[in-house]
């Protein structure tokens, strides 16, 4: 039987937890989530646990992060499989706060990251970095950790995150951790649950395009142009999915690049109908 692990709903409970655990010397490790937990964030909460005294998973579906159109009516929610998932990858407590607790009636304040932001997933979902730039500099201000872990499958994420860790002074390490993937490539994602059978049969054909650029990389191959030709008429013969965006950018500052030179990402959003998955990979020119 897994054991049970404590959950705080309230900013005062999860403070006066880790706040006690801080008094004595211990060291805080934050994998923030949104829930639904898979493979993923169990490999996030596993290298919490290897180097932290205590971790804290925090469970919140953030509201401000999804646009009007956007799947949060449908964010799959299961709190009491995911506490007994955390307790099982090494977590010590939940924090899972109502949405009021979060975002009271007097809300008003926000934090953007200019420039990064405009591209990639950005250009599709408006106000959505902002949204998760505030609840993760929340999460950051409540939980006051050592360290934090984000998964390299939401690599502007990640970028937007450090940088503003960066810019805003936190006193936080931002830790990166690889994709999990499927024993068929495909990036393991919340979102994957609700493809239709044929759309999960069609969506490993994201990684196997990117796969083909990284080969094609390895070979020479330094025109992004080139690439990006290989990868959508891949994505076309093997999927029904519409491309979102497929870019090939420089992995620090995101703007896009004609050839390959440095740490360069390569990354795609693609729809299979209301589910929008993303994927990446870096090569190096
Ligand atoms: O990656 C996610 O699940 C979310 O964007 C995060 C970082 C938990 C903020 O809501």
């Amino acid at each position: 039987m897994s054991r049970t692990i404590p959950c705080a709903t309230t900013i005062a409970e999860i403070r006066a937890t880790l706040g006690q655990s801080r008094d004595r010397g211990a060291t805080v490790g934050l994998v923030p989530t949104m829930g639904a937990l898979h493979e993923g964030h169990l490999s996030l909460i596993r290298a919490a646990r290897a180097e932290n005294d205590v971790v804290v998973v925090s469970i919140f579906v953030n509201p401000t992060q999804f646009g009007p159109n956007e799947d949060l009516k449908h964010y799959p929610r299961d709190l009491a499989g995911d506490r007994a998932l955390s307790a099982e990858a090494g977590a010590d407590v939940i924090f899972n706060p109502p949405e009021e607790e979060m975002y009271p009636g007097t809300f008003s304040t926000w934090v953007e990251v200019e420039g990064l932001t405009d591209g990639l997933c950005g250009r599709s979902r408006p106000g959505h970095f902002r949204g998760m730039c505030t609840v993760v500099t929340k999460l950051f201000n409540i939980c006051q950790p050592d360290r934090a872990y984000f998964g390299e499958k939401d690599a502007q994420q990640l970028a937007v995150i450090a940088r503003m860790a960066r810019n805003l002074d936190m006193a936080v390490q931002i830790v990166p951790c690889p994709t999990v993937r499927e024993p068929d490539g495909l990036a393991m994602s919340s979102r994957n649950a609700r493809l239709a059978p044929e759309q999960r049969a069609q969506a490993p054909a994201l990684y196997e395009a990117l796969n083909a650029a990284r080969v094609l990389v390895g070979a020479g191959q330094r025109s992004t142009a080139v690439l990006d030709r290989a990868m959508r008429s891949i994505l076309a013969e093997a999927s029904l999915g519409e491309i979102d965006y497929l870019e090939i950018v420089g992995a620090d500052d995101l703007v896009p690049v004609p050839t390959i030179a440095g740490e360069c990402l390569i990354a795609m959003a693609v729809r299979f109908g209301p589910v929008r998955l993303i994927d990446n990979i870096r090569v190096q020119g």
